[in-house]
């Protein structure tokens, strides 16, 4: 495996019996025909599809992304990781009038013709995708674009079973992704979703879907000294029964990654807090996941990381080499400035890395500490399918279903009747 694992104080104790066991689960939960995150991307047609889509519409300058949670938080993650090109991309992923205002006024003076609007919605009817759809026929109203002509500009990806916007595709005649029935909002990024956007980002998508290929031998694996994804579910899970340490920060040493934060806080909470477990019973469980990235906290949140509450496990993300770098030297006769002068900026990160690698375990804190030897498209899908992986495992240690959402819907059904009373 080219993920690259280290645990502190120590690796759990996988006997074969355990990986056997927990392996087995892992296969029935992933082989259910309604949670096929895992294989969804072995089926070609998907990578075929969306390529096909691409060469239809390479030539569009700005990509217009439209979707929320799932439907926008792998999109953005990959296209901040792994962006190759000059594609100027937009992501709608909110309903603040302010900046959808800002959005749409940074295409005052761009034509239509120059742009694409993706718009992904698993169910093809979440309030806040169809806001930003009213919106932007607007602005096609505005051009003077009607909408039988919208299927020069737009493309879809939803259920291809059952969704409004499946429906209004065939209504329009617009060129339609799927978003697998089995796979999960929070699941897609190694779907049509996550593949479209990557595209127009330059990215090698050839390389990313091997990357999660080569992955699912390992994640199977039944050798308990091998098997990584069982030693980490085993390391949280025993974490929180022992030491009732519940909240995870999950901190890249890298900007590019901050993004993977972000798509891995969703993915980790929404599937993980739940009320009730598989029996019915209430139990409130999950993992708080906590947003963090190096070096930039060691100037804000480290300080509370090393001496507040020892609640927390850390999931730490090495890129060992940085596609870019910088030498120190200066000119200047700084004392500081020369201490750094011999070295580059990639062996500075490093170092504050390890620095607060060493310092966390002084403090008695628990850490995985994750390498990746770059942050390219081959390592970028071994890590989503990883924590996947790792959070469909840990549904099963914490005895819930991790691919529902009940906890959001008395929200949506009360804003709705807020809504009907304004
Ligand atoms: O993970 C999930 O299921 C959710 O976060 C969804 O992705 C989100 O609610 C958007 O749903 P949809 O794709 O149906 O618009």
């Amino acid at each position: 495996m080219a993920l690259k694992f280290q645990f502190f104080p120590e690796r759990p104790n996988v006997t074969s019996a355990l990986a056997i066991e927990k392996i087995n689960i892992f296969k029935s939960i992933i082989n259910n025909t309604s949670t096929q995150f895992f294989y969804t991307f072995n089926r070609q047609e998907l990578e075929v599809t969306s390529k096909n889509v691409y060469q239809k519409f390479k030539n569009r300058k700005v990509f217009v992304h439209i979707g929320i949670g799932g439907s926008s938080l792998g999109p953005e993650m990959m296209v901040n990781a792994l962006q190759k090109n000059d594609t100027r991309f937009i992501f709608i992923n909110n309903i603040d009038p302010e900046e959808i205002y800002s959005q749409m006024e940074s295409l005052a003076n761009v034509e239509l013709k120059d742009c694409l609007f993706y718009f992904v919605s698993k169910s093809g009817g979440t309030a806040e995708t169809l806001a930003a759809l009213a919106i932007i026929t607007q602005l096609f109203e505005a051009r003077g674009v009607r909408p039988s002509e919208y299927k020069d500009f737009f493309v879809f990806a939803t259920d291809p079973v059952k969704s409004e916007l499946l429906t209004l595709s065939k209504e329009w005649d617009i060129t339609t992704l799927e978003v697998p029935s089995d796979v999960g909002g929070r699941f897609t990024a190694l779907t049509p979703v996550g593949f479209l956007p990557a595209l127009f980002a330059g990215m090698d998508l050839d390389a990313y879907l091997k990357g999660a290929k080569d992955l699912q031998a390992d994640l199977l694996s039944e050798d308990g000294k091998k098997n990584e994804l069982v030693a980490a579910a085993e390391f949280l899970y025993n974490l929180k029964q022992s030491k009732q340490i519940s909240q995870t920060v999950f901190m890249p040493y890298s900007s590019k990654l901050r993004a993977f934060s972000f798509w891995f806080t969703q993915l980790w909470a929404e599937s993980l807090g739940k009320k009730k477990n598989k029996k019915g019973e209430v139990v409130n469980v999950g993992f708080t996941p906590i947003v963090g990235y190096g070096a930039t906290d060691q100037h804000s949140q480290v300080q509370l990381f090393m001496e507040g509450p020892n609640d927390k496990a850390f999931i730490i993300i090495e890129v060992e080499n940085f596609a870019k770098d910088f030498s120190l030297r200066s000119v200047l006769s700084s004392n500081n400035l020369q201490k750094l002068s011999t070295f580059n900026l990639s062996q500075l990160m490093k170092a504050e890395m390890e620095g607060t690698i060493k310092a966390l375990r002084e403090n008695g804190r628990h850490l995985i500490h994750l390498k990746i030897a770059k942050n390219d498209e081959y390592h970028l899908g071994q890590m989503i399918l990883f924590f996947e992986s790792l959070t469909a495992l840990m549904g099963d240690y914490l005895m819930i279903d991790p691919f529902d959402q009940p906890g959001v819907e008395a929200g949506k059904i009360y804003a709705f009747e807020f809504l009907n009373q304004l």
